[in-house]
């Protein structure tokens, strides 16, 4: 063989392996991917809903009993403000609802703020509605 022979050679085996290592990858989608200020998305009937919470940071904000941490309220009894359509509108678009009543406290006294879900289908939000709901 010629040096240049070698070298496409080489080039040739190194492609394939490359080709093959993806092909490998691609099978092992992973479960877990962070796209968004959602932090790890994770949904799907399999998954259980407090590990996908966990996944969302809620419990990183409304703390791992949802009694509420310095970055969030705690959320348990929010039952008398929500029926479950109305949660998952709020998941998905917290701003709108920041007028009037508790909202303005919540302003004055955390830094950071309910991130919005929208990028979340709206089955999962409403699997974490439910199970938000059922909190005491
Ligand atoms: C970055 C911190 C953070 C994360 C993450 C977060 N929250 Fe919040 N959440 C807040 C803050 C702060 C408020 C208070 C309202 C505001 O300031 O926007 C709030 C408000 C709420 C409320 C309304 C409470 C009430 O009085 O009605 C609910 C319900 C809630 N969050 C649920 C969730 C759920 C479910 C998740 C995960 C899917 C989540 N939060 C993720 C910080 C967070």
């Amino acid at each position: 063989m010629t040096n240049a022979q070698k070298w496409v050679a080489a080039f040739l085996v190194l492609f394939l392996l490359l080709f093959a290592l993806e092909k490998l990858t691609e099978k092992k989608q992973p479960l877990v991917s962070f796209p968004d200020m959602e932090g790890y998305d994770i949904s799907g009937e399999e998954v259980d809903v407090a590990t996908i919470m966990d996944h969302k940071r809620c419990t990183g904000c409304h703390g791992s009993d949802f009694k509420g941490t310095p970055k969030g309220p705690s959320i348990i009894g929010v039952q008398k403000y929500w029926s479950k359509d109305e949660l998952v509108n709020y998941l998905k678009n917290p701003m709108s609802y920041g007028k009037g009543n508790r909202f303005e406290d919540y302003k004055k006294k955390y830094k950071s703020f309910m991130p919005s879900f929208d990028q979340t289908d709206t089955k999962t939000l409403g699997r974490i509605a439910e199970y938000v709901l059922q909190l005491k």
